[in-house]
């Protein structure tokens, strides 16, 4: 049976239409495992069941996780079954099928995501689901699919954009570096669009729409993840289309790659707010030579700016270190909160000026509200420890900054006290200090690290716009300002 009214596009904020689906489903940011950061190609059933079981045992399903997500390469590379015309699951890979896989995940109480593709083929070369849409849509609701990853790879010529949008990072083209997060005219390989251009209207769009209204379609209810690369300024009109999107390229374990998206994403989250997340692509945490503060801040700013939280790393082999890191009570509520949807964003830079597109010193010092009080953090991409002091008159969310409020790590979990003026804390290189600033209170108790006596450096935060001469130019972080 399909349902009358499979889902509703609704205007719940001033700009921007959302995708509200039934019980709430991708209303706050997706919170899961995906197998392509740590397994890529190769992936099975049996490293997809580990790691399901791993969330259950190392307690991150109670921690609120509930994904487990099969990325790419887990089908018949040759193609579709030729008198269906249905997608093959590798039957060496997994014997159980997708559908025997997902019955084995919904029975640990998780929910099972599939991969596909908006292309003839996958990024990885497998089949995909240009043309196929109705057919895969209806394939994966019948096998039990909870979450659909949406990718945008080997697009054939007559459904390519006739533009090309800007998304500001290396290529062979133009390795950067890039003015105010623009693009230079050669690196485009189609021409930039006019200034006027809605990019709503673009043949992306359409593929990604497709696809949103095949699995509405279904009498399931799937959350719908776009994967474009930040192309086609996804970030301006995937709210009306899917419940998430990738705003850049993809991540890689490195401290540098990390902090690149971290600067791109700063400059974007004006999209981000309840039933739509810019997703700033999977967890690193536990890959790569990145060190406790890279996991700590990599993790931290993932959750401030409300990305989906798909961790990438093989669960078996994570230290406990970093599942606390994973499980850390106040920044997954401050990721998953009720009553505000709306991301952290920056309110000041630090190192740079305000408004500074820098992707290896991005902006510093960040807060936003939640139901729980405000999050601050203060970030240190230097090579070596520094000083960060968190003044409250300078957050924008604490308007009566002069006052005392009480404090909590984000790390340790300590109750700091009753703090006056705002707080120090020494951070080690790329390590983010982080607080929850609860209820004012009368300030008797300070803290040892408090800035009580500081003057308030108010900083110069432009009102404007960053734009480019073209006008292609990123948008304000904070228009509030
Ligand atoms: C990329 C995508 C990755 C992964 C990979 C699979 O485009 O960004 O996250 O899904 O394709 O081939």
């Amino acid at each position: 049976m399909h349902r009358s009214f499979p889902f509703v596009v609704v205007s719940v904020f001033q700009s921007a239409l959302a995708l509200v689906q039934k019980d709430g489903v991708g209303k706050l940011p997706a919170l899961g495992w995906n197998s392509w950061n740590a397994f890529a190609c190769d992936v099975s059933e049996e490293k997809i069941m580990t790691a399901a079981n791993e969330m259950v045992n190392l307690g991150l399903k109670d921690a609120g996780y509930e994904y487990v997500n099969v990325d790419d390469c887990w089908s018949v590379k040759a193609g579709r079954n030729s008198s269906t015309n249905q997608l093959i699951p590798d039957p060496t890979t997994f014997p159980s099928g997708i559908k025997g896989l997902a019955k084995k995940i919904h029975a640990l109480g998780l929910k099972i995501g599939i991969y596909s593709d908006d292309g003839t083929t996958t990024c990885a070369g497998y089949p995909a689901s240009l043309g196929y849409e109705s057919l895969d849509a209806a394939t994966f609701a019948a096998w039990g699919i909870d979450y659909l990853k949406y990718d945008d790879c080997n697009v054939p010529p007559e459904w390519m954009d006739q533009y090309e949008s800007c998304v500001p990072e290396p290529r062979d083209s133009y390795p950067g570096p890039f003015q105010n997060g623009t693009c230079p005219p050669k690196y485009y390989s189609r021409p930039p669009p006019p200034a006027s251009y809605d990019w709503s209207t673009s043949n992306t769009t359409k593929r990604y729409n497709i696809m949103r209204d095949a699995l509405f379609a279904q009498n399931r209810t799937i959350l719908f993840s776009l994967c474009n690369g930040g192309q086609a300024e996804v970030s301006t009109w995937a709210s009306a289309t899917g419940n998430s999107w990738r705003m850049s390229g993809d991540i890689t374990p490195n401290w540098s790659r990390i902090v690149y998206i971290l600067n791109e994403n700063s400059f974007l989250l004006n999209s981000v707010d309840f039933w739509g997340h810019n997703d700033a692509d999977m967890l690193e945490v536990g890959n790569g030579n990145l060190t406790l503060e890279e996991n700590r801040s990599h993790f931290a700013f993932w959750a401030a700016m409300k990305s989906p939280l798909i961790i990438g790393t093989a669960l078996d082999e994570l230290s406990s270190e970093l599942v606390d890191v994973l499980k850390n009570r106040y920044l997954l509520a401050f990721n998953q909160d009720a009553v505000f949807g709306t991301p952290a964003k920056p309110y000041k830079w630090g190192t740079n000026a305000d408004w500074t597109w820098n992707s290896t010193s991005p902006a510093e010092y960040w807060s936003g509200a939640s139901g729980n009080g405000t999050l601050v953090l203060a970030f240190n991409p230097l090579a070596s420890a520094v000083q960060k002091e968190i003044v409250w008159r300078e957050v924008p969310e604490l308007n009566s900054g002069g006052a005392a409020f009480e404090v909590t790590d984000v790390w340790t979990g300590e109750n700091v006290g009753c703090v006056s003026g705002g707080i120090n804390r020494t951070a080690a290189s790329h390590e983010t200090v982080g607080f929850v600033v609860g209820t004012e209170c009368q300030g008797t108790l300070q803290s040892s690290n408090s800035v009580g006596s500081l003057r308030s450096q108010t900083s110069s935060v432009r009102s404007g716009p960053m734009t480019s001469g073209d006008g292609r130019g990123v948008k304000p972080v904070r228009e509030d300002l």
